[in-house]
């Protein structure tokens, strides 16, 4: 096991390590920037099914769920195409509309999970096209789909996803720009430069890890909390979700992500001295509008860690940290912004002396429903 670890004291952080390579390996023999090109065989054989989809549905649990919702944003905003995230769980059991006309797509890492395999069959018995994303080859989900694209990630042995879920979304991305592509969203200019910005992603997602030593000091200042909020808007909401779900995974902090805006809904309740708050807010997007979201939470003295984007100057001011990624296309920021996330929540799982690679009452894959 310590040879499988390459040096690496557990699993979660040489998978975390992995991405740059792992979303090399996801686009690779797909991605042809220079030619302007993308293949992927199980959608070029399939493509008027998706040209011609009223709407598609994503189904998924847990983290491949949190990447079906960054898939929306980037399929609505680039591909216009109207899309519904669902957990297979609850969609399985409520008797859904599902027409010829829909494309549903299910995203799982292990290919095995139980609820997203009925939820499969269900929408095949009522005619829908059905089409995969799944990291083990052979899979269930891999078989049981009409076809699919493989994430390449290898295998992901901590329980905690990590490299799945930045791969997902990368397979996802390559889906929704081939398809804005085809349905005439995209110049030709537009579309060279998302690929060439996705073939730089892997050496920004490098840079971005370069910020651990960083982030293991913000995990000693915040490793005892019992509470943490994680907020983010737009592409980045998923990615609050995801940090939350990471952190409570393997540190058992309760953690809960929320759509900044909706902080005044509900959470903002709980902010205190003693409440650490995550704030993703990356230069592109929303900025402006999360910049007094953070003032609202300084003005109640929460502590706030904030991911920006490098040379930030306006959320730097206000943050008691801030961790920065490098510069890149809205739609494909949560490709780096969800790094520190999971760093941050490995590091506080260690000092907390939890099992990283094996939380308790968790598994890496949910074979009964
Ligand atoms: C379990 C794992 C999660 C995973 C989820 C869905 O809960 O612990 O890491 O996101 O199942 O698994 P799947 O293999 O379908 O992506």
């Amino acid at each position: 096991e310590e040879i499988e670890k390459g040096g690496y004291d557990h699993f979660m952080l040489k998978e975390i390590y992995e991405q740059p390579r792992a979303i090399k390996d996801t686009y690779r023999g797909r991605l042809r920037a220079a030619q302007g090109i993308i293949k992927m065989a199980g959608v070029d054989e399939n493509l008027e099914k998706f040209l011609n989809a009223n709407r598609i549905i994503i189904v998924a649990c847990g983290t491949s769920w949190h990447a079906g919702l960054v898939a929306e944003y980037i399929f609505e905003d680039l591909a216009r195409i109207p899309v519904e995230v669902e957990y297979a769980s609850e969609f399985r059991y409520r008797n859904p509309v599902i027409t010829d006309k829909d494309v549903l797509i299910a995203i799982s890492q292990s290919g095995e999970t139980a609820d997203t395999l009925a939820a499969i069959k269900l929408a095949k018995e009522r005619g829908a096209f059905v089409f995969g994303v799944c990291n083990v080859v052979g899979s269930s989900i891999a078989r049981e789909t009409h076809a699919g694209a493989y994430t390449h990630a290898g295998p992901e042995i901590g329980v905690a996803s990590t490299k799945a879920f930045t791969t997902q979304i990368t397979v996802l991305t390559l889906l929704a720009l081939k398809l804005a592509k085809e349905k005439g969203e995209f110049s030709e200019s537009k579309f060279h430069e998302f690929l060439s910005e996705l073939e730089n992603i892997p050496s920004k997602v490098q840079t971005t890890l370069a910020s651990n030593p960083l982030v293991e000091v913000i995990a000693q200042a915040y490793k005892d909390s019992d509470n943490c909020l994680y907020l983010g808007r737009g592409y980045n909401f998923p990615v609050a979700l995801e940090g939350a779900l990471k952190l409570k995974e393997i540190s058992y902090i309760h953690a809960e992500g929320y759509p900044a805006a909706e902080m005044k809904h509900g959470p903002i309740a709980l902010i205190d001295d003693q409440m650490p708050v995550i704030v993703i807010a990356p230069k592109k997007g929303h900025y402006e509008k999360v910049v007094s979201n953070i003032q609202e939470i300084k003005s109640r003295k929460g502590k706030i860690i904030a991911i920006v984007t490098a040379g930030d100057r306006q959320v730097t001011d206000l943050a008691d940290h801030v961790i920065e990624v490098p510069e890149t296309i809205e739609s494909l920021s949560p490709l780096l912004t969800t790094i520190p996330l999971q760093l941050l929540s490995y590091h506080i799982a260690v000092m907390r002396g939890c099992n990283v690679d094996q939380p308790r009452n968790l598994a890496k894959s949910v074979t009964v429903e």
